[in-house]
């Protein structure tokens, strides 16, 4: 877009003044995220998954991993990003929400074959995972040498999607998985420091009342809209000036982390799906029916549930939620 706006810019004198209300928009939009989005949307963030990483003019083939309601692959569209797309989850989150899936599997046993992805995208998933390290380990497996991973974990957040919900991550816990498994960081960076947490404490409620007597409660409740009307208008900016003052955060929302695989080629397999039971002793190649997928070599049935594969050994599936849907793979 931005390129786009300057080369506006040089070749038309006409286009000055537009060009240079739409650099504006854009600058405040990115601003408006800063002040007021809290999360994964972090702008520098999304910016670099949204980038393509092929030299060969081809889409990406992306994972969502733990792609929840599959909201990565409507940013995508959104800001027309062609890609092969495919999302993963176990479906273990929250009840009322809607699952947009390509196939339910268990990021500590992904049903892919090696080098399949040019970019691996996991938000907010790596603390609901039993075992953090394996997932991390699976999704280097499956990432093609030289192609990116971007990973964002939370630090300060409430529990949520209990009992899913297992750890909390410090930058050097992050380092030590992302260095033990040979990946090269290009960027780690806090999601906010102390006065972005401040603001998200004051406009949470949810940890605190349950346990309150009813009329403390209608009076946090009534004081946290009113913090939380405060917030949308004037406090954000407030907020938001105040935490650039803390530099080198000690406490903060969370963590985002631009990887890379060392190596470089450009290879994919075709199909990247293959039996999750027998990765170890090779990528068997899984028998597509309309009710089941069968693995070639051991065998194991994969139930096909709401017209998605469930690829996972029984025992791992828990859903809470019968809300699943199949998320086309390119668009
Ligand atoms: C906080 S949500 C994040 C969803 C999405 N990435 C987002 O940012 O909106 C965590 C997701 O991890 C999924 N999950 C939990 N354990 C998992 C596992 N072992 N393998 C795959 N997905 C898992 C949950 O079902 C849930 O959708
Ligand atoms: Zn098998």
């Amino acid at each position: 877009m931005d390129g786009f706006i300057k080369a506006r810019t040089e070749c038309s004198g006409l286009h000055i003044a537009p060009a240079r209300f739409m650099r504006k928009f854009q600058r405040l939009k990115r601003l408006y995220t800063h002040l007021y989005v809290l999360g994964t949307w972090w702008p520098e963030y999304r910016e670099a998954w949204l980038a393509p990483t092929r030299r060969d003019g081809r889409p990406d083939r992306v994972l969502d991993a733990g792609s929840g309601q599959g909201e990565l692959a409507l940013e995508f569209k959104r800001f027309g990003v062609p890609v092969e797309y495919y999302g993963v989850d176990l479906a273990v989150g929250d009840a009322s929400w809607e699952f947009n899936v390509s196939a339910i599997a268990d990021l500590q046993r992904l049903p892919f074959r090696a080098s399949s992805f040019d970019k691996i995208v996991c938000n907010q998933t790596l603390e609901h995972v039993d075992e953090p390290e394996r997932a991390v380990t699976e999704l280097v497996r499956v990432l093609r040498p030289g192609g990116r991973l971007f990973l964002s974990v939370p630090f300060i957040w409430e529990l949520h999607q209990e009992p899913f919900d297992r750890y909390r991550f410090s930058s050097h816990a992050l380092k030590y998985l992302i260095e033990k498994n040979g990946l090269i960081i290009d960027l780690i960076r806090p999601m906010g420091g102390y006065f972005t947490v401040l603001r998200y404490l004051l406009t949470s409620q949810t940890s605190m009342s349950v346990r309150w007597w009813q009329p403390w409660r209608t009076l946090a409740s009534l004081a946290n809209h009113a913090l939380r009307v405060f917030d949308m208008t004037v406090g954000g900016p407030i907020f938001y000036l105040l935490d650039q003052f803390d530099r080198e955060p000690k406490i903060t929302l969370g963590y985002f982390v631009h990887l890379r695989r060392p190596g470089d080629t450009l290879a994919l397999p075709d199909d990247p799906y293959c039996c999750p039971l027998c990765v170890k002793d090779g990528e068997a190649p899984l028998a597509r029916g309309p009710n089941a997928w069968i693995c070639t070599q051991c065998a194991a049935t994969f139930e096909v549930r709401f017209g998605v594969p469930l690829l996972t050994a029984q025992s791992a599936y828990q859903a809470v939620t019968d809300r699943v849907t199949s998320r086309a793979a390119s668009f």
